[in-house]
């Protein structure tokens, strides 16, 4: 197309559009069963969305979102910008207006818990977007601000050093401000300030965001880790969709607030029409 911006991104020499990539997506979109939801969870679900109505004020965004996995697996949501993937996960933390569905975390029914409610008691935690550190706050004190529903400063303390004992890169820089570590420094210590409360599920929104290559690596090696040796389940949005599919056990495709097509992240990744749409290819 003559005259239009060339795409910065390798590989990516013909763009479409942001609506182009939504119209092809609703397009190839396919109604995905129930039975094939609960298939891929690889297991009795940890984490169970069923139908879920839920938005912004008067904004509906989700209109009978549907998903399951099971303890100690990964999914990550892709799509086109404003399809609703953090809208799931704030559903999931309790920070939107449901009005219809059910969300159940190990067989309990958590729909209408609050966010503090849920990190308590139900072991959910969400890390990133709209969620960065304190910069003029050191590491540790950053650490402490993710404790604040402990029971004492001492628990909050102890909690904190648990963490750093994790990451020595952290450790090592315990003292100093937020503010002056590297950007994949900062996201370590996002993911670490959410590991305080020892959750069991992880609510991870674009980790690789703004982040050189190398640390997108490192990132999602800590992940990796979280999830295979901590047993964690983690359910993430990836604009990186490459990334998120090669990384997750199951990938769901969202547009316009619907579930468009869910499968193996890895066969995801093979797809030929996602490739097109999401992948740059
Ligand atoms: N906190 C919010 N308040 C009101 N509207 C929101 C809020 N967050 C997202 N939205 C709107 O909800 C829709 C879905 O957004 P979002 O879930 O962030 O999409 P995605 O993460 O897929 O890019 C968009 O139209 C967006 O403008
Ligand atoms: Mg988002």
């Amino acid at each position: 197309m003559a005259g239009e911006p060339k795409d910065p991104r390798p590989g990516a020499e013909m763009v479409l559009s942001v609506d182009e990539v939504a119209r092809q997506a609703q397009a190839i979109a396919g109604e995905v069963s129930r039975e094939r939801i609960a298939g891929l969870a690889g297991g009795a679900p940890m984490v169970q969305i069923d139908d879920l109505v839920a938005g912004y004020g008067q904004m509906e965004v989700l209109h009978g979102f549907s998903l399951a996995i099971a303890k100690g697996r990964s999914l990550c949501l892709i799509g086109p910008n404003g399809a609703g993937k953090s809208t799931v996960l704030h559903s999931i933390y309790g920070f939107t207006r449901i009005t219809g569905g059910t969300i159940t975390v190990g067989g309990q029914d958590v729909t209408a818990l609050s966010p503090s409610q849920k990190l308590q008691t139900a072991g959910i935690a969400y890390i990133l977007q709209d969620n960065s550190v304190f910069p003029d706050m050191t590491v540790t004190e950053n650490l402490l601000m993710g404790g604040y529903l402990l029971s004492s400063g001492k628990a909050a303390r102890e909690a904190a050093d648990r963490v750093l004992d994790k990451y020595p890169p952290l450790a090592a820089r315990r003292h100093e401000r937020a503010g002056i570590l590297s950007g994949g420094e900062r996201r370590l210590l996002e993911i670490s300030r959410a590991l305080i409360m020892e959750p069991d599920i992880l609510l991870v929104d674009e980790p690789s965001i703004g982040l050189e290559p190398r640390f997108i690596d490192m990132v999602f090696e800590i992940l990796g880790a979280l999830q295979h040796e901590d047993g964690k389940t983690i359910i993430m949005v990836e604009q990186n969709a490459k990334k998120g599919l090669e990384f997750a056990d199951v990938g769901y495709v969202l547009v316009s607030g619907d579930l468009a097509m869910a499968g193996v992240g890895k066969e995801l990744l093979e797809n030929e029409r996602v490739g097109r749409l999401f992948l740059g290819g």
